[in-house]
């Protein structure tokens, strides 16, 4: 994905992301995998992780979370709440944190942004509070930063997570109804400065309407690259890492 393309980062379908580090480490980011219609069936089969990042408590996003933490028993990274909650389910090695914290998870660097969405965790026939919805910043050893904001509307602060962070690709939900559509992901992406987006949460229902084209169209005169993935399929950087 880097340049030197030590690092990967596939996209499995929706909010789901792997990613392999230059030095070999797996994470999984929000981790719905066996039920998400969009993941390919052959990456179904997860095999070594050592850490999970789960930006909220939605279904589509902490599905497996709590199978595959007894499973693996990787690192799992949630809002200080949603922790706590996956703990109470039998997730020994879970990783609490809240926005503005970082800390180092396998040997990324991961830091908890905001994000403007909702966080009840259904759990049987209620839901229960799950803190807050957010967002990550996560840096590789060879400094590349990838932003994934989870599922979010687009909002003014994000010009802070473009400054503190500058990000090298964000990873932005574009589907609409449940997040932010592409007319305010063309904002977010004016915001955050950043030059390479992946367009996530879209396509996997009919009610996610917004389309990585639209996105390109409505963004066609700044300067960013919109990769449009298919699940499966690898981000492969159009840009250099450094300075911008
Ligand atoms: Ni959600
Ligand atoms: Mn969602």
């Amino acid at each position: 994905m880097t340049r030197d393309g030590k690092a990967q980062l596939t996209w499995l379908g929706h909010s789901a992301f792997k990613l392999v580090t230059p030095s070999g480490k797996s994470l999984l980011i929000d981790p719905w995998i066996m039920d998400n219609p969009a993941c390919p069936e052959n990456l179904k089969v997860l095999g070594a992780l050592d850490a999970m990042l789960i930006t909220h408590g939605h279904l589509d996003h902490i599905g497996d979370a709590v199978t595959i933490g007894k499973k693996t028993g990787c690192a799992a990274v949630a809002i200080f709440e949603t922790a706590q909650w996956l703990a109470t389910k039998g997730v020994d090695d879970t990783r609490g944190m809240n926005k503005g914290g970082s800390q180092d998870v396998a040997d990324v660097r991961v830091t908890m942004v905001s994000a403007d969405h909702s966080c009840g965790i259904l759990d049987g026939d209620r839901i229960v509070y799950g803190g807050e919805a957010a967002g990550y910043v996560i840096e590789l050893s060879d400094g590349f930063t990838i932003y994934h904001a989870g599922d979010t509307n687009v909002f003014g602060d994000m010009a802070l997570i473009g400054e503190l962070y500058r990000p090298d690709v964000a990873l932005l939900p574009i589907g609409g109804l449940f997040t932010m559509g592409p007319r305010e992901a063309a904002k977010a992406i004016e915001l955050l400065g950043v030059k390479q987006v992946v367009p996530m949460h879209h396509g996997t229902f009919p009610a996610l309407q917004g389309t990585p084209k639209a996105l390109a169209e409505l963004t066609r005169h700044m300067d960013v690259d919109v990769h449009e993935l298919a699940p499966g399929e690898r981000f492969v950087s159009s840009r250099p890492k450094g300075p911008r």
